[in-house]
């Protein structure tokens, strides 16, 4: 009998190895005369146990991680024997940090093979097409707009209010652009779910098109992300042939058809305008709006912008109802929220929960504190341009309006924690300098606020007029925050104004000119 395993080819779980395991478990598999087939799945998120190999048995499937080349033997052998392991970790599903979990979006991740379009309508896939097909755009907008779904890239905008905008344009041409940028530090769902579950994004498109009357639709993907432009290529071909894209999406004489785009690398681009400036061939500059991209997008057309994560809850919304979707979460923030657990973290990974789960549990309990084994100093939350939380605020739940009442934001729910060893003022330096590498300069509060920002920082440091230059940082910072074009330049006070408001003792350090001098 043929034993199935399964080893993802997430790139997190090729970067540590994970195609030299299933190159040394076929290897020691034919040793040992073995039928096996090894199905290359997406990863499952538990980063810290990566490569994590699976195999099924009439009980489920059994994990074992982290898995290196070396193991592939001895793994084998205790497959055979359904014995033990000193890897073996139990049914996956089991596992404490996957069982806590409310997967809707990821539920497939890790789970099945991102190159069968049989295995995803197998697992549910296709379901949300199905019923969309038989609803009018308004009963499609009236059920995104129930579920309460707001967009994952970072704003946190009603997904069903953007969608009416565009479904209301009247222009013979409308367009659904996903953004793929996830440039933001410490995210990495958007590149999970493309190589894990690339169909579901291919669905979630569809659904926006047929409910705004768009029939064609762009990926724009970071050019760092190879694995996942792969994956989507080969989704897209796939899907063609099984006849859910094209002129006639699942015989309903209805078309919609996706091309992948590649950016070049600048953080900017993922910003919607200059997203689409640079789709267009342009270099990513921000358009100041209005004109919204609603009613004048690519190429000047009504379009639909999204996240990925935005675009692939849709087809959970259509198949199991708004309802089962908006039961979940806390105030004006529905459904779940992938949350990246990432930087100086124990258990780093993805872990998708309802809204509402507080940032101390995030770190604490299911990240279990920092890898370094020091204290946690500060979390940043949303990215580059989110703020620095303490220890203080970790009782501030997963929300988008908790996190604005404490000048923060969800972002694309990336959490990066810090050990004690942090310098916060360093931080707050390298705000400013990440805000003047990728500005994409229209604007002056952006383009020369951010340069003066790090010079007055590095002042703050060497203890020149201390107090003086932290009342101009404040002032700059109000600057930026009201002068700006975008959030690039808006939102880089959060990182800074929190880093002074929660660390002030990092700021004002003895330096070491001073110190000499005494
Ligand atoms: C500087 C900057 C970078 C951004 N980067 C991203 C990104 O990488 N991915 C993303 O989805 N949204 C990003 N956004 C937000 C987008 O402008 C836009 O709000 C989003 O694509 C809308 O989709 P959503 O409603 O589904 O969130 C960025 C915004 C700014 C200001
Ligand atoms: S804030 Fe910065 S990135 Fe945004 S438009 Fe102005 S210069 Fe460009």
């Amino acid at each position: 009998m043929t034993m199935r395993l399964f080893v993802p080819r997430d790139a997190a779980a090729v970067a540590v190895g994970a195609d030299e395991v299933a190159t040394a478990l076929e290897r020691a598999a034919e040793t040992r005369g073995l039928q096996i087939e090894i199905v290359r799945t997406g990863s499952r998120g538990l980063c810290w146990l990566e490569p994590m190999v699976e195999v099924a048995t009439a009980a489920g499937r059994v994990a074992f991680g982290p898995v290196s080349d070396t193991d592939a033997a001895s793994l084998l052998d205790a497959m055979v024997a359904d014995g033990p392991h000193p890897l073996r970790l139990g049914i996956a599903d089991d596992i404490p940090w996957l069982k806590r979990q409310t997967r809707l979006t990821f539920a497939r991740c890790g789970v099945v093979d991102p190159r069968s379009v049989e295995d995803y309508r197998a697992h549910g896939g296709y379901k949300g097409l199905e019923r969309a097909l038989t609803l009018t755009p308004d009963e499609i907008l009236a059920d995104v707009t129930t579920s309460g779904l707001r967009g994952r890239g970072g704003a946190g905008f009603p997904t069903g209010i953007k969608w009416k905008t565009v479904a209301q344009a009247s222009a013979d041409r409308k367009y659904i652009v996903c953004n793929a940028d996830e440039g933001d530090s410490g995210t990495f769902a958007d590149r999970m779910l493309m190589e894990g579950d690339p169909f579901l994004l291919l669905e979630g498109m569809t659904i926006a098109g047929l409910a705004v009357g768009a029939t064609n639709g762009f990926i724009y993907c970071r050019s760092e992300y190879p694995h996942a432009i792969g994956a989507l290529k080969s989704a897209i071909a796939i899907a063609h042939k099984a006849g859910v894209l094209g002129a006639d999406v699942a015989g309903s004489k209805r078309a919609f058809d996706i091309e992948v785009r590649t950016g070049a690398g600048a953080y900017v681009c993922g910003e919607e305008t200059a997203l689409l400036e640079s789709l267009e061939g342009r270099r990513g500059v921000v358009r100041a709006k209005p004109p919204l991209p609603a009613h004048k997008g690519l190429f000047g057309l009504p379009t639909v912008i999204n996240n990925v994560l935005s675009l692939a809850a849709a087809p959970f919304i259509l198949a199991e109802g708004a309802k089962a979707y908006a039961d979940l979460g806390l105030g004006r923030s529905r459904g779940t929220m992938p949350v990246q657990l990432a930087g100086n973290i124990r258990h780093g990974g993805l872990f998708e929960t309802a809204f509402g789960v507080s940032l101390g549990e995030l770190v604490d309990d299911i990240g279990g504190g920092t890898a370094s084994g020091r204290p946690v100093k500060a979390v940043q939350v949303g990215g580059p341009l989110g703020a620095y939380f303490p220890r203080a605020l970790f009782g501030t739940p997963f929300d988008y309006e908790a996190f604005a009442a404490r000048d923060g934001l969800i972002g694309h729910g990336g959490v990066v924690v810090f050990d004690d060893s942090v310098d916060m003022a360093r931080q707050a330096r390298f705000a400013f300098e990440f805000c003047a590498v990728e500005s994409c300069g229209k604007c002056t509060p952006c383009r020369i606020g951010s340069t003066r920002g790090w010079e007055t920082i590095d002042r703050i440091v060497a203890g020149t007029s201390r107090e003086a230059n932290l009342a101009l940082i404040e002032d700059l910072c109000q600057t930026m925050r009201l002068g700006s074009l975008c959030a690039l330049g808006g939102f880089t006070p959060y990182p800074v104004m929190s880093a002074l408001k929660h660390f002030p003792e990092d700021f004002r350090r003895p330096s070491p000119r001073l110190q000499a001098a005494e």
